[in-house]
């Protein structure tokens, strides 16, 4: 089996389990700890019970590898936190830390957006909790920046990067624990919140895909339009670019990136942008622990079939053919084999129906049908547009279109 663990963060596996109600309360983190991932960020103190993710369209198609979305459920929310004192707070921490396997981490999730709204005092607030979840055992504290919360705090119109630098040496000055600091992507430049949380000493970053949002029914059915916080499969391209971004730019800190993660393939993907670690919110909520453990073997299984036998081997894997000349050049050349491959290719007339679909999308008069026969010009430029659209595969290149083996040796 390959080996999972995340030296630099001391963890048995990449996995962090960053959702309520999947980590709120004790016996959810424990249920949540059960899947052995590699963290579970309790959720913040004084944070309302109940609540949940919801997937549209559902839960099972997410399971299935299907386009999801995520949001807020609609269900109820029950009255009061957990813990109703910071004494309660604490001996629930380290209740959960005494039962939970020795190996899994428990991070606590200091903070959120209401805090700058509803506490002056919030600073005392922040070092409070970290002591208290430094003395109850805690291995990490976790401040949480990220959206919908922060987009909806003071209506933004306040300096996001100052508080994040101000919070993260605040909490780094009152513990000795590792420090992470989840942020968001939406509203902000990722860049720039990530370096403000890294310039103040954050052990680990989390920038985080998620965005408000409205889903409208069309029919309005009571109940079925609702605003939340909206990530889901879509997501993944977004966080994996943020990742990317931010190691092309220089930043080294270890990252717990998320949004969008269902499956071992996304999460292989987000690790190979770059990120050594990473969340998993809906999946762990809508899913549950099952889920995970699936995510994790199906992980470790893949990185064995292919021959990565460490973490080290597959973080940041994808950033070579961004930053390595020679993988650059290849990517190029790949393109334009492809290209070359498409504007010798010829429609096939034993598949051809006429139907005139290529020349309806060719944009650059390099195809029309002219007594029932599609006639390709020298404008060809190679777009592929028309390949897409055809219905019968008349137009087609070898390999299928893949971009690596096709047109190998047709290059003009
Ligand atoms: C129902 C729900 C509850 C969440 N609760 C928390 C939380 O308590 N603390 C936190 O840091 N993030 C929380 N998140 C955010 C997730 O950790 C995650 O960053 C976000 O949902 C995007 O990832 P996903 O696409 O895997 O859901 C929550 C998300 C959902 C859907
Ligand atoms: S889209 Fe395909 S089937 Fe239709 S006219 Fe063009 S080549 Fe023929
Ligand atoms: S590859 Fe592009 S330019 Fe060439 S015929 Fe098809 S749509 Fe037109």
């Amino acid at each position: 089996m390959a080996d999972l663990r995340v030296e630099k963060l001391g963890m048995i596996n990449p996995f962090v389990i960053a959702a309520s109600p999947a980590t709120h309360g004790v016996n959810a983190i424990l249920k949540s700890a059960s899947a052995r991932p590699g963290a579970v960020a309790m959720r913040n103190f004084r944070h309302p019970r109940g609540g949940g993710s919801l997937l549209l369209p559902s839960a099972k198609d997410a399971a299935a590898g299907k386009p999801a979305a995520q949001t807020h459920a609609p269900g109820g929310r029950l009255p009061g936190d957990w813990f109703s004192s910071l004494d309660e707070y604490e001996a629930g921490i380290a209740q959960a830390r005494a039962r939970m396997p020795a190996e899994v981490k428990l991070w606590v999730s200091l903070g959120a957006f209401w805090e700058t709204v509803q506490f002056p005092d919030w600073e005392k607030d922040w070092t409070d909790q970290a002591r208290v979840a430094e003395r109850a055992g805690a291995d990490a504290v976790e401040l949480h920046f990220n959206t919908p919360g922060i987009a909806w705090a003071r209506n933004r119109m306040f300096n996001l990067p100052g508080w994040i630098t101000a919070a993260t040496r605040l909490v780094k000055a009152a513990v000795r624990l590792p420090v992470m600091v989840k942020l968001p992507v939406e509203a902000v430049d990722p860049l720039q919140v990530m370096e403000a949380a890294v310039h103040a000493g954050a052990d680990a970053i989390g920038p985080t895909a998620r965005w408000c949002a409205l889903h409208i029914d069309l029919d309005l059915k009571p109940g079925a339009t609702f605003m939340g916080g909206y990530s889901g499969t879509q997501v993944l391209p977004i966080i994996c670019q943020t990742i990317a971004h931010a190691r092309l730019s220089g930043i080294q800190t270890p990252m717990f990136a998320g949004g969008g993660v269902y499956s071992w393939q996304d999460a292989a993907k987000l690790l190979m942008a770059g990120s050594e670690c990473l969340q998993l919110g809906s999946i762990a909520c809508s899913l549950g622990p099952r889920a995970v453990r699936r995510t994790i073997e199906g992980l470790n299984r893949w990185m064995d079939e292919t021959g990565h036998s460490d973490m080290n081997s597959l973080c940041g894997k994808a950033l070579e053919s961004l930053r390595d000349p020679a993988k650059i050049a290849e990517k190029n050349e790949c393109h334009e084999r492809l290209a070359a491959a498409r504007r010798q290719a010829q429609p096939d007339m034993a598949k051809c129906t006429a139907c005139g679909k290529c020349a309806d999308v060719c944009w650059f008069d390099a195809l029309s049908v002219q007594d029932r026969k599609p006639v390709k010009t020298e404008t060809c430029i190679g777009c592929g547009y028309c390949f897409d659209v055809c219905p019968t595969g008349a137009l087609s290149v070898p390999g299928g279109g893949s971009l690596p083996v096709v047109g190998r040796g047709t290059k003009e």
